[in-house]
């Protein structure tokens, strides 16, 4: 198959009716699907109500099929076709935080939606992009759109049309090229089933802001402990990860530089990744800045494109520095620790190697 490129300015006014806007939506209700750019990642586009369509975006992605998608919409009315009742308190976070990257989980009416795209789950994951192009498209197909970031399973999410390509090229019927996309990390998943809402992912909307409008969030507990079963299936899979091994280190970095003067002793190509503010404080085969400490906002941005950098120059091991788990910080550290499938070296604790001499 031949992936059409389709370079979208996100600024112009009336995108509805840009060519190429009216090609990709023509296509997702011919139920074939296409890349589109969102606020968080790219997303893999197709028709939600087609079992056809929805078994595309899973096998162009090589997505387990117990996994289910997020289902995109550009007016809230379009929920009352495929929700059974709208509780209060996610009414209130879609007054605040729709369009943007908040996912909210709610009760499904059947027979409206293909149920492989919500894996035979009696709920669906619902949001509405803060894009222009996206919101453009959904209006112009007219239908609720499933899409997962637009990776091959397993990798690090797009950020850039350019990943798509990368991953899918001759998979899909194409990509909306709306430039770099602005958060950088999905959107926060919030199960509003249940009379305290709770966190299955964090993302780009922190448990603090949604705190301050609707009280208290609980987080799923399966995503501070391995043994529990995460609620939203996704989240068992590792994910977001280069292709050599990520270690977490946990400590200064000088520490970080001796382990990388270690791995390079055994003859490694090693990697580190750091932010601006500290990366002259190492010498390795490939060191990589993933924004600016100071503002987590800049290192979400970049996290995925940094984690795809490592891959284009090979090196064997990369270490990466920690961060802090408030704010944006935690869907940070959780991508991370996916990255890492949570392998951690701490300078407190004696290492493997250590403890054996
Ligand atoms: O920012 C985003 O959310 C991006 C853009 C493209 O919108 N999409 C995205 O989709 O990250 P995906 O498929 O990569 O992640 C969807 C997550 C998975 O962890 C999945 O298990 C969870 O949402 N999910 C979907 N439906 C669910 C449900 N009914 N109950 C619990 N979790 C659900
Ligand atoms: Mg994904």
């Amino acid at each position: 198959m031949n992936t059409k490129v389709w370079k979208v300015d996100k600024y112009v006014d009336n995108l509805e009716s840009n060519p190429h806007v009216v090609d990709a939506a023509h296509l997702i209700r011919e139920n074939e699907v296409v890349a589109l750019p969102t606020e968080t990642v790219y997303g893999l586009g197709g028709n939600a109500e087609s079992d056809t369509a929805v078994a595309k975006i899973f096998t162009a992605k090589g997505r387990p099929g117990d996994n289910p998608l997020i289902i995109h919409i550009a007016e809230k009315v379009q929920l009352n076709r495929f929700v059974t009742e709208i509780p209060a308190k996610a009414e209130v976070l879609m007054d605040k935080f729709w369009p943007g990257p908040l996912t909210i989980i709610f009760n499904k009416k059947d027979g409206v939606l293909s149920e492989k795209a919500t894996a035979g789950l009696s709920t669906v994951a619902v949001r509405m992009p803060d894009h222009p192009v996206a919101l453009a498209l959904l209006k112009k197909c007219g239908l609720p759109v499933a899409a997962p970031s637009a990776n091959s399973s397993g990798k690090p999410s797009p950020t850039k049309a350019e990943h798509v390509i990368d991953d899918l090229n001759g998979k899909i019927a194409g990509v909306l090229d709306g430039g770099s996309t602005g958060v950088g990390v999905e959107s926060t998943v919030v199960d509003c089933t249940e009379e305290i809402p709770v966190i299955l992912r964090p993302g780009g909307v922190t448990k603090e802001q949604l705190e301050v409008v609707i009280g208290y969030v609980d987080v799923d507990p399966a995503l501070t402990d391995d043994e529990a079963r995460p609620k939203a299936p996704g989240m068992k899979y590792r994910h977001y990860a280069p292709n050599a091994p990520l270690f977490m280190v946990s400590g200064t970095s000088r520490f970080l530089q001796q382990l990388v003067e270690e791995k390079q002793q055994e003859g490694l190509r090693v990697g580190v990744l750091t932010t601006e503010e500290q990366v002259a404080a190492y010498q390795a085969d490939l060191v990589l800045a993933c924004g600016r400490r100071a503002e987590l906002e800049t290192v979400a941005a970049a996290l995925y494109e940094t984690l795809r950098g490592f891959n284009q120059k090979n090196v064997d091991i990369i270490f990466s520095e920690m961060f802090p788990g408030t704010g944006v910080g935690h869907a940070i550290m959780n991508r991370l620790q996916k990255a890492a499938g949570n392998r951690m070296i701490s300078e407190k604790a004696p290492t493997p190697e250590s403890s054996r001499e």
